[in-house]
């Protein structure tokens, strides 16, 4: 079945000012469980002087309803320890291919960051030896200071990721830039270099394309796509990025199409408005508009 890796607790919400509860931020997460996501990014353990929306991590993570596989954003050495702390048996790092870019966002040159990352790994790998490891490739198309990118860097990243141990490469249209042409290219570049099982899309939708975007990557056999309910998102680091492709229209294109993604769309849509409400946002995602106007009771 393809996989729908639910990343609104974390992308969506590490960009908004509005400070949100550690309660509300569970209640958000159990009614995404409650539609049955199955992977879900709750937090991440970065700088709280960084990414203060996300400070609550470690009290967070125990709390978190069983039943999903949860993952979590992991910075550093620092970050694994407070991961670790709290039983974290799924992290994710990121880095990116364009240098200007991680200096931004994490204070360190791409290959920095991946020396970095290599301690990281291990480091996880000795307590969890087969614990899952997501490596994230921002910028993989665009990056907001250096703007357009080769995309045969991003191969070259994704590489040097799986041969650190990472489990799959998650890659990143941090703005939201992308149109279907570049990732049909950059697609038959990454499959070149490792099996299409290690690949993950996460896709902005700042421009539209997001949903074309999946489309196209549907045809290369990718089966990974990370998304956000109500379509929230953005990077503090990377000015211009919109929100992250709503689980909501990935869910509904994917089913319509014929691919089973085993998700309540109607669970879903009150999961976003759970955390729409928090922030006192209007419904953006119009799969989500149409779900609540035609199917659930008022
Ligand atoms: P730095 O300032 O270079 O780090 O930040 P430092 O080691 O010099 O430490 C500075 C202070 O932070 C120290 O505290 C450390 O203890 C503390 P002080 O002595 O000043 O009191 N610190 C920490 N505290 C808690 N947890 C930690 C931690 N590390 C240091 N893990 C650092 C380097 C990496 C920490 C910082 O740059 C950072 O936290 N960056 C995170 C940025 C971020 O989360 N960005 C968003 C996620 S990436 C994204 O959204 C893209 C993605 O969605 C994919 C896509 O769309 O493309 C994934
Ligand atoms: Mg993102």
């Amino acid at each position: 079945m393809l996989r729908i890796i639910e990343v609104g607790p974390r992308d969506g919400l590490q960009n908004e000012k509005t400070p949100i509860s550690t309660q509300a931020k569970l209640d958000f997460i159990r009614a995404l469980g409650e539609a049955r996501l199955k992977e879900i990014e709750a937090t991440s353990f970065v700088s709280p002087k960084w990414v203060p929306q996300l400070g609550d991590a470690a009290e967070l993570w125990p709390q978190l309803p069983p039943g999903p596989l949860y993952s979590a954003l992991v910075p550093n050495t620092k970050g694994l320890e407070s991961a670790l702390a709290v039983g974290c048996e799924r992290i994710a790092v990121f880095t990116a291919a364009s240098d200007a870019f991680t200096m931004k966002n994490i204070n360190k040159t791409v290959a920095e960051s991946l020396d970095l990352f290599q301690e990281v790994i291990s480091g996880f790998r000795a307590v969890h030896p087969s614990g899952w490891v997501r490596g994230y490739v921002s910028t993989a198309f665009e990056c907001p200071y250096a703007g357009r990118v080769d995309p045969d860097q991003t191969v070259i990243v994704s590489q040097r990721l799986i041969e650190m141990g990472v489990n799959e490469v998650s890659i990143g249209d941090t703005i939201g830039a992308a149109a279907t042409n570049e990732v049909h290219d950059l697609t038959k570049r990454l499959l070149e270099a490792i099996s299409v099982e290690q690949i993950a899309y996460h896709f902005h939708d700042t421009r539209g394309t997001a949903i074309a975007n999946v489309a196209a990557a549907l045809e290369h056999g990718i089966d990974a796509f990370d998304s956000s309910a109500a379509g929230l998102g953005g990077c503090p680091y990377a000015p211009g990025a919109g929100g992250n492709l709503a689980t909501e229209d990935l869910v509904y294109f994917l089913e319509r199409n014929g691919v089973k993604t085993g998700i309540d769309l109607s669970k879903l849509s009150r999961a976003s408005s759970v955390i729409l409400k928090e922030l006192g946002r209007p419904i953006s995602s119009k799969a989500q508009a149409w779900n609540l106007a035609t199917n659930l009771p008022a």
